[in-house]
């Protein structure tokens, strides 16, 4: 009852701070964040210089945390595997698991970003399914996907709710969804805003790009995955492993042209840590029902 309340108190927040910050834009802003940076910088996505290719740089870490969950901890094979990228962008990671054999599918809002998405695939000869639809209202039957992953998504949408309620719907009994955002705490406040985001000496991502008041704690998440029915199964700490002087001797290049967005990110080195401070990854499953079968072994490519 209490992590009920709990979780009803963060759906209240965080709804409040979307009110807050959309009243003290005069309303012209229906999110905190600004989402539309993903449609303005979507020709950054693939290109080594722009700012939405910097996520590359994260891939090692949380691409290599996905592909462990899947290949060793549950020992799936890929090539029986659909999957969902929600939030896919412009398919930094469907490429991944694309070129691990998976069969993909990546849903977007930003219709320009797709566009990148798609280009890329085809230019690398990847048949991934891209098509616009928000999180929050999947286009895709019940239990169409075998896996279904959020990176770096959960922070940006407007109902993190229904998001989580619309990948339980689309997973197959037993499927696994991972994911990986942003925690709520002064170290993130630190960290993502103060020190990436808005002080002008170090910052390097764009004003708006997130709202403190939207991370999620992992404790808040847990409780609405269990209310939608997922069960969740491990959460890891996400860290850049640099001390504080090689983080801002790489942000102060970056800063003076030095290092492009992704070599600054590299020099983080962002890592598995124990610290779930700052933000994590995770993974959790929907159960199995009573006639379903195993996960992985029939029916992929079913959406
Ligand atoms: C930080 S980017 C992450 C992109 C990609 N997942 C990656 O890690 O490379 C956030 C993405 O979430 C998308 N997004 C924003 N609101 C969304 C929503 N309600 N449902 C799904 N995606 C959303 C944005 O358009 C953007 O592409």
């Amino acid at each position: 009852m209490v992590a009920d309340r709990c979780a009803d108190r963060f759906a209240d927040h965080w709804a409040d701070a979307r009110k807050a910050t959309q009243a003290a834009r005069g309303g012209m802003h229906p999110m905190p964040v600004d989402n539309l940076l993903y449609d303005r910088l979507a020709a950054g996505w693939w290109d080594e210089r722009g700012f939405l290719h910097s996520l590359a740089a994260l891939n090692p870490a949380r691409f290599g945390y996905m592909r462990r969950v899947l290949m060793e901890e549950l020992r799936l094979t890929p090539t029986d595997l659909h999957v969902l990228d929600v939030g896919c962008g412009g398919g930094l990671l469907a490429e991944e698991f694309a070129r691990l054999g998976c069969a993909v599918t990546g849903v977007d809002p930003s219709e320009v970003s797709l566009v990148s998405a798609r280009e890329h695939a085809a230019d690398q000869g990847f048949a991934i399914g891209y098509q616009r639809a928000s999180g929050e209202a999947l286009p895709f039957a019940a239990a169409s996907f075998d896996v279904v992953y959020c990176c770096d998504v959960l922070e940006h949408v407007d109902d993190l709710r229904q998001v989580i309620a619309e990948t339980a719907r689309v997973l197959k009994p037993g499927g696994v969804y991972l994911y990986d955002t942003i925690n709520r705490t002064p170290q993130s406040r630190l960290l993502v805003i103060q020190l990436l985001q808005e002080w002008r000496w170090t910052a390097l991502m764009p004003p708006g790009l997130h709202d403190w008041h939207m991370f999620i704690r992992p404790a808040e998440l847990e409780r609405l995955l269990e209310q939608q029915g997922l069960q969740p199964i491990a959460v890891t700490g996400l860290k850049p492993r640099a001390g504080p002087l090689r983080l801002l001797r790489a942000l102060r290049q970056r800063k003076r042209g030095l290092l492009t967005y992704a070599e600054a990110f590299d020099r983080m080195d962002l890592g598995e840590s124990s610290d779930t401070s700052v933000s994590y990854i995770g993974y959790a499953r929907k159960p199995l029902t009573g006639d379903s079968a195993a996960i992985g072994k029939a029916d992929a490519g079913g959406a």
